[in-house]
């Protein structure tokens, strides 16, 4: 990577003299000066926490999408439609202070418009994941020391956005972005994003059981631990981040300050959103003889090794990064979820009655 970590320091010191100011205070006015943003992908999931943050800072802000996913979401954000995949016209001839870069999944498409955007945009924040990191990350790891993931064929297509190669295209993606822009490059590596729009349920899964005041099957450890960000906060640090414009190289982006563990985290959500709930705690050994298919769990599932959610976020945290309480993340998951929706789609979990029947018979046996 080409950030030194000398580099690292001097722009950390530089961010952290307005970090220090009251956080979310500072963090709700205006920006001191106005940016245009270019957002590559802004109708998804965290584009629109970015884009609503922008404009309350004073920011003009530009999306380019395909025009597939909610077309109609902002009618007052100008829209540039095009594809990642090499139809990137509507971007050409035209200067902006910074791009987010949301949709970069595969190294071609990061290469194609870093290459296209070099000279017209100042910075290039691209999301990258934690996934980017290999599977020996260790605790003691941040984002200098931790090695990349790898696989075999870096020109290798085949696989869909979020497929098996996910994590080593990301890095490749990084990788290409930063040929480019060098220190001006700027790498956001979250770990599990949540919060209002969060299609997955890696947490919406216990919030419906919570609301519904049904008894809770949760796998495994109740010490686990276990990081949530709420895109909210991790969008609204990386426009500060662009805001002060001495953001470079690699962040990790997971909350919060420490790790979550499952029993607090999970008690503290269902006391904070007054649910009537019971949480029955059974081992995986159990389960796994019992559901033989039960594959990973919302969200104690698929991350990767347990260092996956004990991931460093120093760097972050000494540029502006600051978390809400998770319990009002929930709540205002709750108040703004679409009724209609099908509480069982997305990542990991039983559903309700292989639940209900597997905690019957825990009952049954363990007493
Ligand atoms: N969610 C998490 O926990 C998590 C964790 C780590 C990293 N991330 C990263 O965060 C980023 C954003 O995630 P997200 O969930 O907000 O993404 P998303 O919901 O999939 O949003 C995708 C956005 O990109 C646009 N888009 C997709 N493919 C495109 C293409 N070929 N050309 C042009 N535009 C395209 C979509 O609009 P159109 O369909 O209209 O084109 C949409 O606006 C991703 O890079 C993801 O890897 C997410």
């Amino acid at each position: 990577m080409q950030t030194t970590r000398r580099a690292f320091i001097l722009s950390a010191s530089a961010i952290g003299a307005f970090a220090a100011l009251p956080g979310s205070a500072f963090a709700q006015g205006t920006a001191r000066k106005s940016l245009d943003i270019l957002i590559l992908g802004g109708t998804g999931f965290i584009g629109p926490h970015e884009i609503n943050y922008a404009k309350a800072r004073g920011h003009n802000v530009t999306m380019f999408n395909r025009g597939k996913t909610a077309p109609d979401m902002f009618p007052d954000v100008e829209a540039l439609i095009g594809d990642r995949d090499d139809q990137l016209g509507a971007l050409k001839g035209r200067d902006w202070d910074a791009v987010i870069d949301n949709s970069g999944f595969y190294p071609r498409h990061a290469h194609l418009s870093a290459e296209l955007l070099h000279g017209h945009v100042d910075q290039y924040m691209f999301v990258s994941s934690i996934s980017a990191y290999s599977d020996d990350l260790s605790v003691d790891d941040d984002e200098f020391s931790a090695a990349y993931a790898v696989m075999d064929d870096p020109t290798d297509e085949s696989d869909s956005p979020y497929g098996r190669t996910y994590g080593a295209r990301k890095a490749l993606c990084e990788q290409e972005v930063t040929k480019v822009f060098g220190d001006r490059a700027i790498n956001i590596r979250p770990g599990i994003i949540t919060g209002t729009g969060d299609p997955t349920e890696r947490l919406r899964h216990w919030l419906k059981r919570m609301v519904a005041g049904n008894e809770i099957l949760v796998p495994g450890d109740e010490d686990l631990p276990v990081q949530y960000i709420d895109a909210a906060d991790m969008t609204g640090w990386m426009v500060r981040l662009l805001e002060d414009g001495n953001g470079s190289g690699p962040y990790n982006a997971v909350g919060a300050e420490e790790p979550y563990r499952a029993r607090p985290l999970l008690e503290g959500i269902r006391d904070a959103t007054g649910s009537k709930s019971t949480l029955t705690w059974i081992d995986w050994e159990w389960l796994r003889k019992e559901q033989p298919d039960i594959g990973g769990y919302a969200p104690w599932y698929g991350l990767g090794p347990i260092p996956f959610m004990q991931v460093n976020n120093d760097r972050a945290l000494a540029t502006g990064l600051t978390f809400r309480p998770i319990e009002e993340t929930a709540k205002d998951m709750i108040a703004k979820w679409d009724e209609n929706s099908d509480p069982l789609l997305g990542q990991g979990g039983l559903d309700l009655e292989t639940e209900a029947a597997l905690l019957k018979k825990w009952h049954a046996e363990k007493g």
